[in-house]
């Protein structure tokens, strides 16, 4: 099966309605993959799902899913995202003990494998490791709430390790989320990001379909080169 080509855009079901997620759901069925937020309240100050509705998305879902922990301990649990049949799973750099063996343990089961960093983490100790993640998050807000300002002082990052992938010819994803939207997304998109998360700017809109559109013509027409 093929992957979506760039520019991807992942709604995030944070600004989804809950108690309709079916109907939600079938509204993104022009997203490229939906963005799933688990939350701990422990490496974030808010408390989402876990498995048990991470599984019932991904039977419901029409696009497959992209998981982002935002949990302590994902060596323990983020397998099991993984074991669901979730497309893609990623956690945080700041909460592993063993992001490689985690990332590998991932891949085995059949995920691409995603590391998050949250906006004051440095990604050059990414740089080695390029070759055994599938997709990089670096996080433009602060992990935990949707509908916050977009930190354009990331954009650095983004062009770091878009720079550090040309170089190494590493097809690792680029991801970004966190207050993007007309407006935002540009920056990221001209900066090297190539796969994009919309809370707020997706579920808040009148017409949702067409604020993915609106969204993945803004990418495609800031970013430099297909990746
Ligand atoms: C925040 C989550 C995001 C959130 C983004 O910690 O990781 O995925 O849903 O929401 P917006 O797009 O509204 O900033
Ligand atoms: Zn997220």
């Amino acid at each position: 099966m093929s992957l979506p080509a760039a520019p991807r855009i992942n709604p995030s079901i944070l600004s989804a309605d809950f108690v309709n997620m079916e109907a939600d759901l079938a509204r993104i069925a022009g997203a490229d993959y939906v963005h799933v937020d688990v939350m701990d309240n422990h490496f974030v100050p808010n408390l989402t799902f876990g498995p048990q509705m991470v599984e019932r998305v991904q039977a419901t879902s029409p696009v497959p899913l992209d998981v982002h922990l935002m949990i302590d301990d994902p060596d323990r649990w983020a397998p099991r995202y993984a074991e669901i049949g979730a497309a893609s799973v990623t956690f945080h750099l700041e909460a592993a003990s063993e992001p490689i063996a985690l990332a590998r343990r991932l891949r085995e089961i059949g995920a691409r494998a995603g590391i998050a960093i949250k906006p004051g983490t440095a990604p050059e100790q990414l740089f080695d490791y390029l070759d055994e993640f599938d997709q990089i998050l670096v996080m433009t807000v602060e992990p935990g709430f949707g509908g916050q300002s977009f930190i354009s002082g990331t954009m650095h990052k983004i062009e770091q390790l878009r720079e550090q992938a040309r170089r190494y010819g590493s097809e690792v994803w680029l991801q970004v989320d966190g207050g993007i939207q007309p407006g935002t997304i540009e920056q990221a998109a001209a900066a090297g990001a190539d796969t994009f998360v919309a809370g707020s700017a997706v579920f808040g809109a009148s017409d949702v379909e067409g604020a993915i559109g609106d969204l993945r013509e803004l990418a495609r027409a800031h970013s430099h080169s297909p990746h």
